[in-house]
Formats: structure tokens, sequence, C-alpha cells
């Protein structure tokens, strides 16, 4: 089966952040594919990368997770028109906020969707991700409305000490 998301990191690094997206991926059953690249240190393989998935055409979301002056879901955007999702990572020096705000503030004309700093926003993005592919895939959407009324249990059932 060909994959539906693509997801790229920036660094090893910032793979524990990544991770969770994956597993919300998997308990969907949508099929993705993982790759390191960066947007300042290998800027021609991620060129390559981004015109060999759109050409191929399977892939229909791409998420982008990266930390610092991260510009990786941008450019990601510049070479395509399928949906960018921006996962901003936690940066030692400024606790993200840098990884935020260049993520978030794309100028007018090549948008990338933003999510929450680490593992809260990579989750949130899979989980858009399978929204968008739900719009034409009953069973992607029928997932995670199983996926929220699970989430919806666990508070439910939620025992104090
Ligand atoms: C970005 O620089 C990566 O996305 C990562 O969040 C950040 C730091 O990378 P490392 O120095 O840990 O490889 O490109």
């Amino acid at each position: 089966m060909s994959n539906k998301v693509a997801i790229l990191m920036g660094s090893t690094s910032d793979w524990p952040a990544i991770k969770p997206a994956t597993e919300i991926l998997d308990s969907l059953q949508i099929s993705y594919e993982v790759k390191v690249l960066s947007a300042h240190r290998t800027p021609k393989q991620l060129l390559e990368y981004v015109e060999n998935k759109v050409k191929e055409g399977s892939i229909k979301v791409f998420i982008a997770g990266a930390g610092g002056a991260a510009h990786l879901a941008g450019v990601i955007s510049a070479h395509t028109v399928l949906p960018v999702l921006g996962v901003p990572m936690e940066s030692q020096s400024l606790k993200g906020l840098d990884s935020l705000l260049s993520t978030v503030q794309m100028p007018s004309g090549i948008p990338v969707a933003t999510f929450g700093i680490g593992s809260a926003g990579s989750s949130n993005a899979a989980l858009f991700a399978a929204a968008i592919l739900g719009i034409s895939d009953d069973a992607i959407s029928n997932g995670i409305q199983k996926y929220r009324e699970k989430k919806a249990q666990s508070v439910l059932d939620s025992k104090l000490d």
C-alpha cells in the first residue's frame, strides 16, 4: 500500500516529540513514511524528496517538525500545494517560541497549518492529517470518532488516589 502521509523532521533529536504522531497514525491504520531532512542542512535532498513524493502522487499530507529558526514546513509548502502541517519543536534556548513563530508566521500565499509545540502538536497534526483524509474515507473518519470516544471514556474512568 502506498503511504498517504509523509512525516519529516529536521533532526533525529526531534524524534521523541514526533513519535506520538506515528503512534496515532498507526492506531488509525493510516500508512505513512518518516524521514529526517533539514531545510538548511540538506536543502537539496529535501527538495528532491518533496518533488518525488508530489510526482508519485500517493502522499496527501505532509507533517513537518523542526526547531529553532524552523523553516522546514514553509520550505515544503513552497514546493507543493498539498496541505503542510507544521509542528514546532521545543528548542533549548527559547523553549520552542522561536520554532513556533518561524513556523506559524508564514507570509501570505504559502500556507502552513501550525500546531502546538512538541508532542501535543505532533499528536494533533496526526489527527488533523487523519481528518483531512477522512473527508473522503469513512473508515478513517470512523476511526477518529472511536479515538475521541476512547479519550472521553478514559477521562470518565479516571480516579484520584
Ligand atoms: C532543527 O534544528 C531541527 O529540527 C532541530 O529541532 C534543531 C536542532 O537540531 P540538532 O542540533 O539537535 O540536530 O533543524
